[in-house]
């Protein structure tokens, strides 16, 4: 056996992630449900790699070919556990990839809230003498979680809700189902277990009385935040975790001066960073990467997916925006819908209705109602009369709309792109430009309007 050192021992990891999810009612792998917008695998795979483990052995079993494709990683070991016959069983699977002298810490594929901070100490206390260690919570409400038999400070048992007495079910001290264990040992342990329980499963939670019994009682850490171990079984577990992971979102942007109308109507899904003096209004939506620049205000019901927002910038009620650059201060919406490549200059404008799509709005340009501009680029500025529309697409391709500075258009205006307007030209109202449009000149394309005299209007026959 190597001479290594606790602080030297390879760290592997299993996350068992086999199983049916029968109280989810899905055709989704339990694993799969989102939290705060990522897969509960997702969460507890980034829990992993923070320990910076040898291997990641996940064990599988339901919708094998979802779960691969979405965690197509080299890191991970893809460990079949064709039947699932309980967690034992899922541990026993992966025993013949464990090496023979290494910290084994076991994760669940449910309990995706954990932190880091949350569990390093019982990897950090496991070694060659403290054989076994086990992540507890103490729980007002431990219906469903395997309850903890402490005796001189040390977990002597686990004991299974269906499986406990009226008794045992009184204790507050749960399983959160991390466990960290020497390689050597969980072998021995996990080879003894045997599915002769009321549950008929090999079940994980029965190494600590096995362990026990060869004088090696486990030693625990009860988790600060109970929260931030509750499992997701089901729908409304997971529902529950879901607000209480925003909250905490909520209170770390408030703590850093955020303010938000109401904590508990944001979501965050993904990754908010914010500058100084940011508000934010009620029922706004993040996803993937947003940042918010200094004095940024965001209004009522947006969801704002990938987007950078410059210093100063205003998001009015009601708008839709994906891949969005603002590069200094603008003004969006309210109901905008700002698709991806839209980049919007130092005090621009988009108004109600707009729709925009790989388009550069330039400086001081205004977009302000009803229009559709895609693959543009304009000028300083440029305003856009209501009703502008740039036919960006013939049916095959997608063609540029380039438009100069302090261009006025004409409201109601169709621009068939390819086209170019130079700077300075007004286009008349209700155009339909097909050509280039010279700098400074006025260029229109309607019929004259003419009164006809004497006309009627047709009349019913009696
Ligand atoms: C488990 C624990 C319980 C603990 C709770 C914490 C056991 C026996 N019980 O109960 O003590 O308080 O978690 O949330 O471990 N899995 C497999 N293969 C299987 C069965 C399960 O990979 O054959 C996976 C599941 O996908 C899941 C995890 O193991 O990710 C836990 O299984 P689950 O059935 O959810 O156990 P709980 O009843 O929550
Ligand atoms: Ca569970």
């Amino acid at each position: 056996m190597s001479q290594s050192t606790k602080e030297n021992q390879p760290v592997e990891i299993i996350i068992l992630a086999a199983g049916a999810g029968t109280r989810m009612q899905s055709g989704k792998a339990k694993v799969m449900h989102k939290l705060a917008g990522k897969p509960m695998l997702e969460h507890v795979l980034t829990l992993a790699r923070a320990f910076n483990p040898e291997k990641i052995h996940i064990v599988y079993g339901h919708q094998a070919d979802q779960l691969r494709a979405a965690f197509n990683q080299n890191d991970i070991n893809w460990v079949e556990q064709a039947v699932q016959m309980g967690t034992g069983h899922a541990v026993r699977c992966v025993l013949p990839h464990l090496a023979p002298d290494s910290k084994v810490f076991v994760l669940y594929g449910d309990v995706p809230a954990l932190q880091y901070a949350d569990v390093m100490p019982l990897v950090e206390q496991c070694n060659r003498k403290n054989l076994l260690g086990v992540l507890l919570a103490e729980i007002e409400n431990p219906k469903g979680y395997g309850r903890a038999i402490i005796a001189n400070g040390q977990v002597v048992k686990i004991v299974e809700e269906k499986l406990a007495t009226d008794t045992q079910r009184l204790i507050k001290h749960v399983n959160t189902g991390l466990i960290c264990a020497q390689s050597a040992e969980l072998i021995e342990w996990v080879s003894k277990l045997d599915h002769n329980n009321a549950q008929n499963e090999y079940l994980l939670t029965d190494i600590f009385e096995i362990a026990a019994a060869e004088k090696s009682p486990a030693f625990f850490h009860v988790c600060s935040s109970a929260w931030r171990a509750f499992g997701a079984n089901d729908a409304q577990q997971l529902a529950d975790l879901e607000r209480r992971i925003q909250l905490d979102y909520a209170q770390k942007l408030m703590a850093n001066g955020v303010r938000l109308a109401d904590p508990g109507r944001i979501d965050i899904r993904g990754e908010l960073t914010t500058g100084m003096d940011v508000e934010i209004d009620v029922n706004v939506i993040f996803e993937g990467r947003v940042e918010l620049a200094n004095d940024v205000k965001i209004g009522s019901f947006n969801r704002i997916r990938n987007c950078q927002l410059a210093a100063g910038t205003i998001v009015h009620a009601h708008c839709d925006l994906e891949n969005v650059i603002s590069e200094g201060a603008c003004e969006i919406g309210p109901f905008a819908r700002l698709r991806p490549g839209t980049v919007l200059q130092k005090g621009s404008k988009i108004g109600n209705f707009v729709e925009c799509k790989n388009a550069q709005i330039g400086p001081a340009s205004k977009v302000s109602h009803l229009s559709y501009i895609g693959d543009a680029v304009l000028g300083e500025r440029v305003n856009i009369g209501a009703g502008t529309i740039t036919c960006n697409y013939d049916g095959v391709n997608k063609h540029q709309t380039r438009i100069g500075s302090d261009v006025f258009v004409g409201s109601n205006s169709s621009l068939v792109a390819p086209l170019e307007i130079g700077a300075g030209a007004t286009i008349g109202a209700g155009s339909v430009i097909t050509s280039d449009a010279p700098d400074a000149q006025l260029t229109l394309s309607r019929s004259p309007q003419k009164t006809v005299i004497n006309w009627r209007r047709p009349e019913k026959a009696i």
